[in-house]
């Protein structure tokens, strides 16, 4: 695993999109791992400017999202559907033939997440998953207690995701209590990962992932044993970090 701290969130979201560009350059089909949250925002919106001004191809990509609250439709203006389609789809030329993000209007859930199990192998697994962290230490929607080894399935939100995510709806009762969520084993199948977190809200989460006992209680500190893993942090969400890190993702090249 390596940590990198940048500045502000500015920056990391740069050194983000950095390495993303990167890995699209060097395979142009690269099957992409895509993440909602505020926190991936800034590293759409470079991956858009680069696109736009710098030609950055998407048109051989396929995406995988990690998740979708189930019982809202995607024209929800808080379903991640609509959250991708604004923030990213709208502005590269993906394919939408090779666009996924999990049904949660799906009649048959656990079909469903066969489903798309099936369908990330098709394509040869996640080259490259992007993951933000709840304030918990969740990924994607797996909360404390998720299994390690778990795949693609329907997860209940806990009261402290909910309370987060609170803000995004207009009644509490709005805020749903279910999601389907790729598991902690699909996303540690994906080769890379690329985990981004900003803000003193997310210290903790990140010092308990990066530096914590491995445990289901933070499922966030799984990535400790994926062999390729970036984390890329601002100062502030690397506050409680006792170690020593670095700041960007290139190799150091030894003159
Ligand atoms: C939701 C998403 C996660 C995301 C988390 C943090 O729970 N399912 O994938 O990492 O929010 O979001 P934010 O970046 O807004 O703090």
């Amino acid at each position: 695993m390596l940590v990198i701290i940048k500045k502000d969130y500015e920056k990391l979201s740069k050194e983000a999109a950095k390495l993303v560009a990167d890995r699209l350059k060097k395979k142009p089909n690269l099957v992409l791992g895509l993440a909602t949250g505020s926190t991936p925002l800034g590293l759409y919106k470079e991956l858009s400017r680069m696109h736009k001004y710098e030609g950055l191809d998407f048109s051989k990509v396929t995406t995988f999202n990690l998740d979708e609250y189930v019982g809202i439709p995607p024209s929800h203006d808080q379903s991640y559907h609509y959250f991708m389609q604004q923030n990213f789809f709208k502005n590269v030329n993906l394919d939408p033939r090779y666009i996924h993000v999990p049904q949660g209007m799906a009649k048959d859930v656990d079909q469903f997440c066969n489903w798309y199990e099936d369908r990330i192998k098709s394509f040869g697994g996640i080259d490259l998953q992007i993951l933000g962290i709840g304030s918990n230490g969740h990924i994607a929607f797996n909360e404390p207690g998720s299994s390690l080894g778990s795949r693609t399935r329907i997860k209940t939100l806990t009261p402290a995701t909910r309370k987060d995510n609170k803000r995004f709806f207009k009644k509490n009762e709005e805020v749903p209590k279910y999601a389907i969520t790729m598991g902690v084993g699909t996303i540690m199948d994906a080769k890379e990962l690329l985990l981004v977190a900003s803000g003193k809200g997310k210290a903790e989460a990140i010092h308990q992932s990066v530096e914590g006992p491995l445990t289901a209680m933070c499922p966030a500190s799984i990535i400790q044993m994926h062999k390729e893993a970036f984390v890329i942090v601002d100062k502030d969400a690397a506050s409680k970090l006792q170690g020593t890190y670095v700041d960007s993702w290139e190799p150091i090249t030894i003159k």
